[in-house]
């Protein structure tokens, strides 16, 4: 029998059972099939997709019908794994009415479970509404990288004894409004802790230590995919990217010198396509 799958109360259940949440981004149908069948918790549809899948700077390009497209791929693939999907930059910031539009078109053409956003207290009167009409939310605070411009740049977050005094109150107005966990993004291991015992939520780490409820990885990233740039904190599983190349330069040698293909005369069994 098929594991049962995961679902937005589980989230609250296994913070209060201490069991971790083991979470990774996924932009496809073959990817996402082969992390949920690893055992993945959830699956984040991020707008990571813009840097680590189509090729842009940041995340600021993305839009809701790229986001759309790839978690339709993505919930094609996942059986037990719960989806959440990234609402993308502008889609949330200009009206609570667009923010409960747009987040409606991630579930209703996407089939996503949940949406996740980011921002604390300047953003509390969507996830409110979003919590309101029935859309589970997932917060994401410290390093927000559709604020890249902002800050300037992909740093580090809630070093200063007032900021991580701001993200903790962040994470409780999250909790407050409705939100079903949170996002804890490139901060000190001792503020996502604090965190942590904070909320009945649970957090999801990036970045934020071990003492999170569970943790996010760009897939990308661990499994050695994305070459350009990999966070520091990133452990990577794999080196596919070497494995990818390795593999590809065997086949166009084979091509190159006429060992392949072979002759269909001389391969057993029928043409796999
Ligand atoms: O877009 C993304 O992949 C994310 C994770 C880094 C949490 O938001």
């Amino acid at each position: 029998m098929n594991a049962p799958r995961i679902r937005i109360p589980d989230f609250k259940g296994k913070k209060a059972r201490g069991q971790k949440i083991a979470m990774l981004t996924a932009y496809d149908a073959t990817m996402a099939r082969l992390l949920d069948r690893a055992g993945v918790d959830a699956l984040l549809v991020g707008d990571s997709l813009g840097m680590v899948v189509l090729g842009y700077e940041n995340t600021l390009a993305v839009t809701l019908d790229d986001m759309i497209h790839h978690t339709r791929a993505v919930v094609r693939g996942a059986e037990r794994a719960l989806v959440v999907a990234d609402m993308p930059f502008l889609t949330y910031q200009v009206s609570v009415a667009e923010a409960v539009r747009n987040a409606g078109r991630l579930l209703q053409e996407g089939g996503a479970t949940a949406v996740k956003l980011e921002g604390g207290r300047p953003v509390i009167d969507v996830v409110r509404r979003l919590v309101d009409v029935g859309i589970p939310v997932m917060g994401h605070l410290g390093l927000q990288p559709q604020s890249v411009h902002q800050v300037g740049g992909y740093v580090r977050r809630a070093t200063q004894p007032q900021e991580a005094d701001t993200l903790v109150a962040d994470a409780i107005a999250l909790q407050d409004a409705g939100a079903f966990a949170v996002v804890l993004e490139s901060i000190p291991e001792d503020v996502a802790r604090r965190a942590t015992a904070s909320l009945d939520i649970p957090t999801i780490g990036i970045g934020a230590g071990p003492d999170c409820d569970g943790q996010v990885l760009v897939s990308h990233d661990m499994l050695g995919l994305f070459d350009r740039f990999v966070p520091s904190f990133v452990k990577q599983y794999a080196n596919l990217a070497d494995t990818i190349a390795a593999a590809t330069q065997s086949y166009v040698d084979d091509v190159r010198a006429g060992r392949y293909p072979q002759s269909l005369s001389k391969v057993a069994g029928p043409p796999s396509h």
